[in-house]
């Protein structure tokens, strides 16, 4: 039985909002209990006898502790002990029991196991106390001494040392390559050659990583945690700690963003366990902003991409390599260069990845993780090509525009990109484009239009569901999945009424529990297509129930009639077309003599029918800068992002994804970057005053379209593709290229920060 968890206080629709389907805009369910305050977040649980953690950050990038010295933090009013590696509760010391659901190969960190140091700024120590001030207070007075081996944490002076990747994840295709294209690019008669990096980003979610741990009487930890996954993180405390499935919840009802950086369990979470189980009380932990660097980040990468074409600009060969950074624990992997072969038609692909091990916290996903660099690379390489051939950058994407995946010659399962293409310039104006760089200018800017192309994977996972038609005619649909802020309340919930025909006022969608019915981490822009196909399977199981219901409650009208002949409309059941003909759903019950009906279903995907096709989302993205050469300053003044992500099931929820990821595009293009001191082996500017995220002023006019596209292949129920990522792919790329088109420079490192604007044409700084 699933029925409403009251502690999660989920969000229904407000009264009013009525009757929806499919594509309508409809506002988001939790709005009102976001900006009210009403939501919880994580480190806003209250308990009683709470008692308060504050993690001690270890000083240098390698080595191991020689001492900790805790009896000042100790001695601190208030403090009930600290935990270090030499006094913690037991933990297993398998590495298998530190695996969650999105772990890469190798051995995962395991928070305070010994006195091991792998990166700058990993956890060491966590006091707590009564208060959150005698802990914050007394963490500054553990001393901890090191003994130091030599570190690494340079990838560019480093790219010697790479290899390819050990044992891989779940979802990382190795590439692969097709034809010659290295005698291709040797014979073409045009070619461009060069060298791109992108930089370290952190993710920097609004809400910070917390885990407020709730001690029942019986020992039950219910354990409030901001993850992507509440079953992961359940999986991950019980795996580590030996506590059985029933001795452990997880809740996140409400998530203040992650992009990646909760897909896997963060150390707060053990932290907060290991204090709760030590002191038999409730315990939260929440890290600072400075600790939110201290985990996983967007690796850093360096490519070299080689590009040839025949002189009528058609695609002789691609030849992409990228080294990526991973830590010395784990082989982070990412798929960066893998899309290079099948953005467009070419018989030569040369593809490679390789991987260098550097003393930093292995990298986590980051929203569109690999492609955001990998795409950057090879689509600033297709402008290269384009003004090498003298030939307009979307003229020559349409030339080579293809049909089919080249790569692993497959059908795309849809692929409706042209109309990205043409929707897209035609709304941004593309056509009035002169070729030439400089040509635009106004007042002291220079003006300057560039366009990339994006692809993200068209993913779908399994997942359970449970729909509940209760009495009072109030639906109740769940299944254990997250909303970090996408939207899952509200298109999961809109899925449910469009099926039942209900007002979405009457409708919940319920998440954010390990205990309600499977679903997989939010990730990978997957959700509507598993967990929406869940509850599209859910709901469908119901409609088939409550006809029988009424097959034997009112067998004049319905008996004989198949799910075809029936419509539910406004919590009735009747004959197609003749709302007379029926009767109320809760007089249905009534008569069964039923407080409740319920449905579950198990979505899975369509496996032998996926095999044969490549699956994947598309868009094509166009951006106006104005770039002051005197000041180095550029503003993006105009994007317009043309998106083909199957069917758009919650119209508002879903242009606000592309929006969003629009403006981290242009934030990454821009401003992002993660700096390291090598000597000391650290993130330097681990604060929001040094690490610029894009701000109001550097956002102006986003325009998003979706292109008309169905992909019944991808997911048989909704006909849909997932939105999540695929909006900051190519951001950058159309960012960098539109700076050479205002200003004849070809920036081939990310970020584009003023220094690289007024430096001009700017190589790769390998070695450095
Ligand atoms: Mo996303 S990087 O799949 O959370």
């Amino acid at each position: 039985m699933t029925d409403l968890i009251p502690e999660l206080k989920t969000p229904t629709a407000p009264a009013g909002t009525g009757r929806v389907r499919a594509g309508m805009a409809v506002s988001r369910v939790d709005g009102r209990a976001k900006v009210t305050g009403a939501a919880e977040y994580a480190a806003e649980i209250a308990a009683p006898d709470l008692a308060y953690g504050v993690v001690v950050s270890g000083t240098v990038a390698k080595g191991r502790i020689k001492r900790i010295d805790t009896a000042a933090a100790l001695a601190v009013p208030g403090v009930l002990d600290v935990l270090t590696h030499e006094n913690r509760p037991r933990m297993r010391a398998n590495d298998l029991a530190y695996k969650d659901m999105t772990a890469p190969g190798g051995s995962p960190f395991r928070p305070l196991f010994s006195g091991e140091i792998f990166w700058s700024g990993q956890p060491v120590a966590l006091v707590v106390a009564e208060t959150f001030e005698a802990a914050r207070h007394a963490a500054a007075l553990v001393l901890v001494t090191y003994e130091i081996d030599e570190h690494d944490t340079n990838l560019l002076a480093s790219l010697d040392k790479a290899y390819k990747p050990r044992p891989m994840k779940a979802g990382f295709t190795p590439p692969s390559s097709k034809g010659d294209a290295d005698a291709e690019w040797r014979d073409a008669p045009v070619r461009v050659e060069a060298e791109y990096y992108n930089a370290v980003e952190h993710h920097n979610p609004m809400e910070m990583f917390a885990s407020t741990v709730v001690r029942g009487a019986d020992g039950h930890l219910t354990i409030y945690d901001k993850t992507q996954s509440s079953q992961n993180s359940r999986w991950y405390v019980s795996h580590v700690f030996g506590l059985g499935k029933d001795k452990v919840t997880v809740r996140n009802p409400y998530v203040g963003g992650a992009f990646g950086s909760g897909l896997r369990p963060q150390y707060q979470l053990p932290l907060a366990v290991m204090g709760a189980l030590h002191l038999k009380r409730s315990v939260r932990v929440v890290l600072t902003r400075q600790q939110m660097f201290s985990f996983g980040h967007r690796p850093e990468t360096w490519h070299k991409v080689k590009l040839a074409a025949d002189r009528d600009g058609k695609l002789r060969a691609i030849w992409h390599e990228a080294l990526q950074e991973t830590s010395r624990l784990e082989d982070y992997v990412e798929v960066v260069v893998n899309w290079s072969g099948q953005l467009y038609a070419c018989e030569h692909i040369h593809l490679g990845y390789q991987l260098v091990a550097q003393d930093r916290a292995t990298p986590i996903d980051m929203r569109a993780p690999g492609a955001v660099h990998g795409v950057h690379a090879m689509e600033v390489a297709m402008d290269e090509l384009a003004y090498a051939l003298e030939m307009d950058p979307l003229a020559l994407r349409l030339k080579n525009y293809a049909e089919h995946n080249h790569l692993e010659d497959k059908p795309f399962s849809s692929k409706e990109l042209r109309q990205c293409y043409l929707q897209g310039s035609e709304r941004f104006g593309w056509k009035d484009r002169p070729l030439a760089p400089r040509s635009m200018r106004d007042g002291d800017e220079l003006v300057g239009w560039g366009m990339a192309t994006g692809i993200w994977d068209a993913m779908v996972m399994v997942a359970r569901a449970s729909a509940v038609l209760h009495a009072d005619g109030r639906l109740v649909v769940s299944s254990a999945a997250t909303d970090i802020g996408t939207g899952t309340y509200t298109v999961m919930a809109m899925i449910a009424a469009e099926q039942l025909g209900l007002p979405m006022e009457r409708v919940t969608f319920q998440l954010g529990d390990s205990t309600l019915p499977l679903a997989p981490i939010e990730g990978g822009s997957s959700h509507v297509t598993t967990v929406g196909g869940g509850v599209h399977g859910a709901c469908d199981k119901l409609k088939a129930t409550l006809l029988k219901m009424a097959q034997s409650q009112a067998a004049d009208i319905f008996k004989g009639r198949k799910i075809n002949q029936v419509e539910f409309n406004d919590g009735r059941i009747h004959l197609r077309g003749l709302p007379d003909q029926g009767i109320g759903l809760s007089d249905l019950l009534a008569r069964a003599g039923k407080e409740r009906v319920e449905e579950k279903f198990l979505m899975t995907p369509q496996l032998l029918k996926q095999r044969k096709y490549a699956r994947a989302v598309h868009s094509a993205v166009f951006v106006e800068v104005r770039v002051n050469e005197l000041l180095g300053m550029v503003r993006v003044t105009r994007v317009v992002s043309a998106v083909a992500a199957g069917r758009i099931i919650s119209a508002k929820t879903a242009a606000s994804q592309v929006s969003g990821a629009v403006v981290w595009g242009i934030s990454e293009a821009l401003h992002e970057e993660t700096f390291t001191d090598h000597r000391l082996g650290r993130f330097m500017n681990h604060n929001f005053a040094e690490y610029h995220v894009a701000a109001n002023a550097d956002i102006h006019d986003i325009q998003v379209i979706f292109a008309d596209e169905e992909d019944r292949i991808v997911s048989k129920q909704l006909g849909a593709k997932g939105v999540g990522e695929i909006g900051i792919v190519g951001v950058s790329a159309a960012v960098a290229n539109a700076i050479f088109h205002a200003t004849g420079k070809r920036l081939r490192s990310t970020p584009i920060t003023p220094d690289k604007i007024l430096m001009g044409d700017h190589e790769v700084p390998v070695g450095r």
